[in-house]
């Protein structure tokens, strides 16, 4: 299949936006920005046309896709029962980088849902999106639009990599402005419980809803304990690399990260290491990379990906990460830099 590229950095453009529309209505699959990574989208009402989402990521069935809409109204075809503190949440964070777990219609296949009775449901943030969503007929399943495993996209180079060939067509947004995904929180609970931190934080929806709490899976390193958001059971976003988190006081950890590179160079391999501006000057005898300043946690998080995906393409044989926990999405950047070192932490 020969995918087509839609130009769409400088403006939309309202005759792709008309083709990919169609592409969707057909039941094809559209990659397109968002505020957060790059989406895979098929319309997801039609089961044949999110069963090919699976195929192309090469992602489990159970692992349930977000439907994305443009307009609040649309949410009442989707859900089963709306709460009171869904609508709370959608006038606060919506269109933005908010995921509400609902109870499902019956307007929703199974395909989509993985099986569960229960749906997500997202207004994204992105001009691009928004227009495409309406363009399809409304509702889009999109996952991350990358491979499964590998780390999500942030830009439309990285959907080529993963899905050129694969699908019909990648609308290039450039690169996305938060870098990790949505915030996923469940609402069919009485207590309101977030599934996979992101951008919005814990705090945020608290001063919204009151009591939120963390699942317990998410928190936990006992692997009986299983989160409910079926994808983060999965090591998601992994590098080709072993990736190591060195954490403890900033000195001793620049020390660690020296003795440990000096003995990959002798071995006359190559180590990787992710650092911040502050002490990215610090480390001599590996490919370092500087994720941001540790007072600018967006830069931190835009960066986190691409640099995953960088040290893939620099082969080094190892990777080291200093630690970043920012005050508003340090859950999240942590969350996704644990997944991606399967929880392989040195302590000093
Ligand atoms: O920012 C985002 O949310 C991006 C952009 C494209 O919108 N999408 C995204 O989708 O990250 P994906 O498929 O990569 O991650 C969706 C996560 C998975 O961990 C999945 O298990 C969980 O959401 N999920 C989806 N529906 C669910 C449901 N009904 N109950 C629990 N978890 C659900
Ligand atoms: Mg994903």
């Amino acid at each position: 299949m020969e995918t087509v590229i839609e130009n769409m950095r400088e403006s939309i453009s309202e005759e792709g936006i008309r083709r990919a529309g169609e592409i969707l209505r057909q039941g094809g699959l559209v990659a397109f920005p968002t505020e957060t990574v790059y989406g895979l989208g098929a319309n997801a009402l039609d089961p044949e046309a999110s069963a090919k989402i699976y195929r192309a990521k090469g992602r489990p069935s159970d692992n349930p896709l977000i439907v994305h809409i443009a307009e609040w109204e649309a949410i009442g075809k989707i859900t089963e029962e709306l709460t009171p503190q869904a609508k709370l949440l959608s006038d606060a964070f919506w269109p933005g980088p908010l995921t509400m777990v609902l109870k499902k219609s019956d307007a929703v296949p199974y395909t989509t849902t993985g099986g569960l009775q229960t749906v997500a449901v997202r207004m994204p943030d992105n001009a691009i999106a928004c227009a495409l969503i309406r363009a399809g007929g409304g509702y889009v399943a999109a996952p991350s639009a990358n491979t499964s495993g590998r780390p999500s996209p942030t830009t439309a180079q990285h959907v080529a990599e993963d899905m050129d060939g694969v699908i019909d067509m990648i609308i290039d947004g450039g690169p996305v402005s938060i870098g990790l995904e949505s915030t996923i929180v469940d609402l069919t609970e009485e207590v309101p419980v977030i599934l996979r931190p992101g951008f919005i934080s814990q705090e945020m929806l608290g001063r919204v809803v009151g009591e939120v709490r963390m699942d317990r899976g998410l928190l936990s390193e006992d692997p009986s304990v299983r989160p409910k958001a079926p994808g983060m059971k999965y090591r998601h976003y992994a590098p080709k690399a072993p990736l190591f988190i060195v954490e403890g006081e900033r000195q001793r950890v620049q020390e660690k990260i020296n003795e440990l590179t000096a003995e990959e160079s002798l071995k006359g391999r190559k180590a990787g290491v992710i650092a911040a501006k502050e002490t990215s000057g610090s480390y001599f005898h590996a490919v370092v990379r500087t994720i941001g300043s540790r007072d600018q946690e967006l830069t931190i998080a835009q960066h986190l990906y691409a640099i995953l995906r960088e040290f893939d393409h620099l082969e080094v044989s190892v990777i080291y990460s200093e630690s970043f926990e920012t005050p508003q999405m340090g859950a999240a950047i942590m969350n996704r830099l644990m997944k991606a070192a399967g929880h392989q932490v040195i302590e000093v």
